[in-house]
This record gives C-alpha cells, structure tokens and sequence, in this order.
C-alpha cells in the first residue's frame, strides 16, 4: 500500500515536474560530448558554409547510464552576446520557454555503441545574424530531455563562433541576377529580331 501511494506520488510529482512544466536545463547533465568544427570568432555564410558537429557519450559517467536516451537532437544556439536586449531568443531554465537553441541541426536516433557520431550541416538560409554555440540534448521514449552537452563552456564563452544571416547579404546580387535575366531575354529577342531582318 506504502510503496503504491509512493509510485502514485512519485507519478504525479514526476508528471508535474517533467510533463506538465516541462524540465529544467539546470537539472540536467552535460553526459555527451559535443564539439564543432569551427575554431573560435570564425565568420560563416548562412545558406553557403559548412559546419561539422561531433557528438559521444562522456565515457567518465556511468556505462549504460545512456540506456533512456532514445533521440538526440542537435541544436544552434545564440551565444550570450546575442541575446542582451532580445527576449525572444532569451535564455529561460524551464526548456518549455527556453530561447536560446531555435535551429535544429539534426535529429537522429540515439547509438550507444558508435563512438563519435558527426553530422555536416550547410548553414540554413533562414540564420540570423548572430553568434552561436551548437548544443545536443538526448531525449527519452517520451520525448523528455534527459542529458545535454554543448560545443561551448558552461558559461558559454568559449568556441563561440558567428553566422552571417542572407538578408541584406544576397539582396544586392539576387536583384543584378534578375535585371541581367531580363536583360539577356530582351536580348535574345534583339537578336532574332534583327536576324529576320537581315533575311528579308
Ligand atoms: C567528461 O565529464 C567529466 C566529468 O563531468 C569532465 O570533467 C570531462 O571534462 C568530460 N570530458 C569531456 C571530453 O568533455
Ligand atoms: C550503432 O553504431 C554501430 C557502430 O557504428 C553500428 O554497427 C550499429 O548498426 C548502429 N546501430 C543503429 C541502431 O544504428
Ligand atoms: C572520438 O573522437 C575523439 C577526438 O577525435 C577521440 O579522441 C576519441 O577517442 C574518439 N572516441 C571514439 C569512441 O571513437
């Protein structure tokens, strides 16, 4: 009877602090290793450049103690310096309201077994202007975060690097591809144009 109520209780405080307001990153554990490939203040292109992330297990916790995780997602992250005065990409430890990774890198199912994983992503179209760590959360069956680890120290100042957002960027260019478009259609049409012309 003790041991039932105990499972209820534990249940309904576990769904309260899990499910219904969702966990907290301060409780969870930075078990996985996780770098990327950019060395510090180095300047990438969204939509163009290429950064690789590495992932693994820190092997100096438990063995098996990954056995919940299910999923790993890979995310980027606005570096503190990006976030003063923007409370949209603001950093909240109840991951439910938290800001600070809006990008997924990659999704996968979770290998125990295969050491390092690494995936390369081209840098989306749609990243801003900022600066960026890259962080990985595990999750359980149920989708709850279960561990963490991230490219950056725990204050994350360190091998932070920048993304250079499209906008303002390709605009310029995009328009000149356009006008030249235009331009050689009209000229194609000259062309025959004065080629039929010169037949008659
Ligand atoms: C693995 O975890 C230990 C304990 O938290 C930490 O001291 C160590 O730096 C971690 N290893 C790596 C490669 O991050
Ligand atoms: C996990 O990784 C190992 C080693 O790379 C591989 O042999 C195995 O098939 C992988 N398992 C899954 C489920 O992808
Ligand atoms: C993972 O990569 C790191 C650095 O490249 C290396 O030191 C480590 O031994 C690798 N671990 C495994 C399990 O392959």
């Amino acid at each position: 009877m003790a041991v039932r109520g105990f499972l209820v209780a534990s249940f309904v405080l576990s769904c309260l602090v899990e499910t219904c307001y969702g966990v907290t990153f301060s409780s969870l554990q930075s078990t996985l290793v996780v770098t990327a490939s950019p060395t510090p203040g180095q300047v990438f292109k969204a939509g163009q450049d290429q950064i690789t992330v590495t992932w693994s297990y820190n092997q100096t916790y438990p063995s098996g103690a990954d056995s919940t995780y299910k999923t790993i997602k890979i995310k980027l992250c606005y570096a503190p310096i990006s976030q003063v005065d923007r409370s949209w990409r603001k950093t909240v430890d109840s991951l439910n309201k938290d800001k600070t990774c809006q990008f997924n890198i990659i999704s996968k199912p979770y290998n125990s077994t295969s050491g390092n994983n690494s995936f390369t992503w081209t840098i989306g179209k749609d990243i801003p202007t900022a600066t960026y760590f890259v962080r990985a959360y595990a999750y359980t069956a149920v989708g709850i975060e279960a561990a963490y680890g991230q490219s950056t120290s725990a204050q994350k100042t360190t091998n932070l690097f920048e993304v250079m957002g499209i906008s303002g960027r390709h605009f310029s260019l995009d328009v000149a591809s356009i006008c030249f478009s235009a331009f050689s259609i009209l000229a194609l049409f000259g062309f025959f144009y004065v080629e039929k012309r010169k037949v008659q």
